[in-house]
Order: C-alpha cells, then structure tokens, then sequence
C-alpha cells in the first residue's frame, strides 16, 4: 500500500475510513491500537499485513461500551461480569468464549476472543461511530516498541495504514492487563496497569500464569519477540547487577542516573517509568544509541508489568 497515511483529529473521519473497510490507528490510555471492522475479513487482514503480524497471533476487540460484550462473546461468566462492572472502561482485556459468528480471523483461529473498553474519550467517541466492534493490536510494526503518541505510528506505518487518528500521548504508556475467563479459575495472561491486588478485592481466585517457554501459550502473542528498539536491552539494579553500558549508553530508571550515560531517564515512580518507557526507546534508536541501560523497578503495583515488558525487550533472538 503505497498511499499516503492521512492524520486527522475528528473521530467521525476516522471512523468512515475504518467503515468502509480500511485500518486506523487511534489513540487509547495503554497505548494506541490498530483498528479494522471486525465484520470485514479483508479489513482483519490488511491489520496482519501492515503490522507484519504473524498469523497466529490474535486480536483484541475493542468496544464503545461494555454492553456490546454479548455481540462477540457468549457463556460470559459471573467472574468476567464482576471485573467488567468494576474495570471497564478501564486498562483491563478479558478473554471470553467466542460467538461462533465471529469470524476466526480477529481470534487466529482461537475459540476464545478478548475484548476491552478503552477509557479515553477520543477513543469513545470514534468506537461509537464505528458501525461494528474493532479489531485491534498495538500500533506498532510487529516486535517493536508500542506507539504512545501519534508520531510513533507515523515512524513506524507511514504509508501501510489508512488513517492516524490523533490525540494525546496514551497516558498509562504499558498494555493492558490480559485475564483469561473463558476457564475457572480465571488466569492472568499478560500484567498490565490493574494488579493482581486490584483484581483479587473483585475476584479472589485469579491465578497467575507461568507461561513455560516449551507449551504452547495460552495467549499466544506471549511467544514472539517484543517491545524491542534497535538497541540492545540491558537490564540493571539490586538483582541485574550494575549498570554496563559502554561508550555512549542511555538509561532509564528510578535512582540517580550512573555516571558516563549520554542520555538519562530519571523517573519519579514506576508510573512515570511506564509512562516515559517506550518512547524513549524510541527517542534512543532515533539517535542511534546501541545500548539502553534499564534499572527493574519494584514487582509491586505496575511495576509488574514494566519489568515483565522490560525482560521481553532484553531477550535477544
Ligand atoms: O492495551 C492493549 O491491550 C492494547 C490497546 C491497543 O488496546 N492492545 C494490545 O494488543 O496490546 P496486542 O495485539 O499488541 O496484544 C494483544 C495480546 C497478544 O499477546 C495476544 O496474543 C493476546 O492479547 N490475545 C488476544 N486474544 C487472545 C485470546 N483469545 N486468548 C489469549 N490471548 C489473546
Ligand atoms: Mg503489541
């Protein structure tokens, strides 16, 4: 697709773009999506195509407001209703049993689909004028870090996608929080800005996934590459050891920043940290920096999920 990516702020022409069958990325408050109608197969595809997806890895479906769930999913449980009447809108993604019209596409073959409300007002207002639920992975070229500002899709699908619509900077900055309750006990698939904490006061009994490397994961885009800049992922702090950058380092983190690093992240907390973290992955390979020195945050609250985000970006294939 050799077209030119139209970059609106008016969610009504973004949502006729995504109506008559094309892809538009729109901002949402974990980080911004890559939307196609899920009636539309040819849509659905053009998302794997532009993102240089792999097949096998699902979508989530995004909805306007929580009442749609029924449209796309069946059997819902008392556990998914409970989460959703505390979280949705809200950071959380719930895997339910799919409704057998729905085509096998968005779910890559899957009998399960996973569904969100985003709470984001630019994000509402386009979703409402969207004629079906959105198909929708981050929008990002595929193991790249997520896009939380407009630019950021530019950088990476300038000319693969039809439409960018543009609001602020997402500002949770990390996905989702993933729980599959399409089996009891509910699991959590993939951390995200709701803890565990949070999700125990409404339903006790979600477990947590292990995700061994060998099995096949039960959420499947867990097994690819992810979150990676260009440069190298070297992580830091009590358990990683000091920070070992060699000549011309970034770092990121929470303490003072070590001596000698040309570009420095200092972070307040670990929400901030969440926040700031993709894009100066970003801001890094832009110019060109080879190492990007991480310190792991405390495993409490977010910081769950910015250390699982951090390990994936470290791994090296
Ligand atoms: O915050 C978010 O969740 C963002 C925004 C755009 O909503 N979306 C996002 O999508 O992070 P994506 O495609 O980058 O990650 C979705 C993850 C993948 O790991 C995928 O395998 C998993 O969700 N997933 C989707 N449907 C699933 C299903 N039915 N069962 C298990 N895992 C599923
Ligand atoms: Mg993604």
């Amino acid at each position: 697709m050799a077209r030119r990516t139209i970059v609106t702020e008016s969610p009504a022409e973004a949502a006729e773009y995504l109506n008559k069958g094309d892809i538009v990325a729109f901002p949402t408050e974990t980080v911004y999506g890559l939307g196609a109608d899920i009636t539309n197969e040819t849509a659905v595809g053009k998302i794997f195509r532009a993102k240089g997806r792999p097949g096998d890895n699902p979508l989530i479906v995004h909805l306007a407001s929580p009442e749609q769930v029924d449209e796309v999913a069946t059997d819902v449980p008392d556990s998914a209703r409970l989460l959703m009447a505390r979280f949705f809108p809200g950071p959380l993604t719930l895997v339910l049993r799919k409704r057998p019209g729905v085509s096998s596409l968005v779910t890559a073959g899957l009998s399960t689909i996973g569904v969100r409300c985003p709470n984001h007002p630019v994000a509402h207002e386009f979703l409402a004028r969207c004629l079906h639920p959105v198909a929708a992975p981050s929008a990002n070229l595929s193991g790249r870090p997520s896009s939380t500002d407009w630019k950021a899709v530019l950088e990476d699908l300038d000319g693969r996608i039809a439409c960018i619509l543009k609001g602020e900077k997402s500002s949770i900055g990390l996905e989702s929080t993933i729980v599959d309750c399409s089996e009891e006990p509910p699991r959590i698939l993939r951390a995200g800005a709701i803890s565990p904490e949070e999700l125990h006061t409404i339903v006790p009994n979600i477990a947590i996934a292990r995700g061994g490397k060998q099995e096949r994961p039960k959420s499947p885009g867990l097994k690819y590459r992810h979150y990676s800049p260009s440069a190298e992922i070297r992580l830091c702090g009590e358990e990683y050891g000091a920070c070992e950058g060699g000549k011309g380092f970034a770092w990121i983190g929470l303490s003072p920043p070590p001596e000698g690093a040309a570009r420095t992240c200092r972070c307040r907390d670990s929400e901030e940290y969440a926040y700031r973290m993709f894009r100066f992955f970003r801001e890094c390979d832009r110019e060109g920096i080879g190492v990007i020195c991480c310190e792991m945050p405390p495993p409490e609250g977010i910081g769950q999920a910015l250390r699982d985000r951090l390990q994936r970006a470290a791994e090296r294939k």
